[in-house]
């Protein structure tokens, strides 16, 4: 069974402990721009914002590269959040390409290995894709347009030839979720949007 969102704060609270970074805030934007885009489409919002929540937890291990996506996971499994562990490995590759992510791809030989498992076996559902889409629109100051987290993101990775398909997806994605809610997703926020956006 799911856990509670009480239990995904608390843990979220333990891996900011273990590593203090922008990451944890980052991630309570996601938590809520999944949790108010799941109600309007009809899907579970309890889900959505545990799922946003955790999906960097494995950030908690300190500065890796894609490596946190893989401890994420596990940790996820070891703490009893098995429902929604695998958003951590989907969240960074929409694409269902490992080398994809942002990042090192710094696994060992068995991570990669099941994390290629993954991908090969396992299709997206609604809050891989939601939790995708919200970590492309999620700073730790709050929610933007997508165009302005996504450059922010390149100019400091870098691009590669994923680059494009990867944006191309997420633009994909957020039609795909302004279909489900028959609006823009981007309504669902009044001005944080535009307010964060131009803020720095
Ligand atoms: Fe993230």
């Amino acid at each position: 069974m799911l856990k509670s969102r009480n239990d995904a704060q608390a843990l979220l609270a333990w891996g900011e402990a273990q590593n203090p970074g922008k990451w944890a805030a980052h991630s309570r934007t996601v938590a809520r721009a999944a949790e108010t885009i799941a109600n309007a489409a009809g899907l579970d919002g309890e889900r959505a914002y545990i799922s946003g929540l955790l999906h960097d937890i494995g950030r908690y291990e300190g500065a890796t590269g894609l490596h946190h996506v893989y401890a994420g996971y596990s940790l996820l499994r070891r703490e009893g959040f098995d429902d929604i562990a695998a958003i951590c490995l989907s969240h960074s590759l929409p694409n269902r390409e490992f080398a994809e992510g942002s990042g090192e791809a710094d696994f060992t030989p068995e991570e990669l290995k099941a994390v290629i498992d993954y991908l090969k076996n396992t299709e997206y559902n609604d809050y891989d894709k939601l939790i995708q889409l919200c970590d492309a629109l999620g700073t730790d100051g709050g929610i933007v347009l997508m165009e302005k987290r996504l450059v922010d993101v390149t100019r400091r990775y870098g691009f590669s030839s994923y680059t494009l398909p990867k944006w191309n997806k997420l633009f994909e994605i957020k039609q795909y979720f302004d279909g489900l809610i028959s609006g823009n997703v981007y309504g669902l926020f009044g001005d944080e949007i535009g307010r964060v956006t131009f803020e720095d």
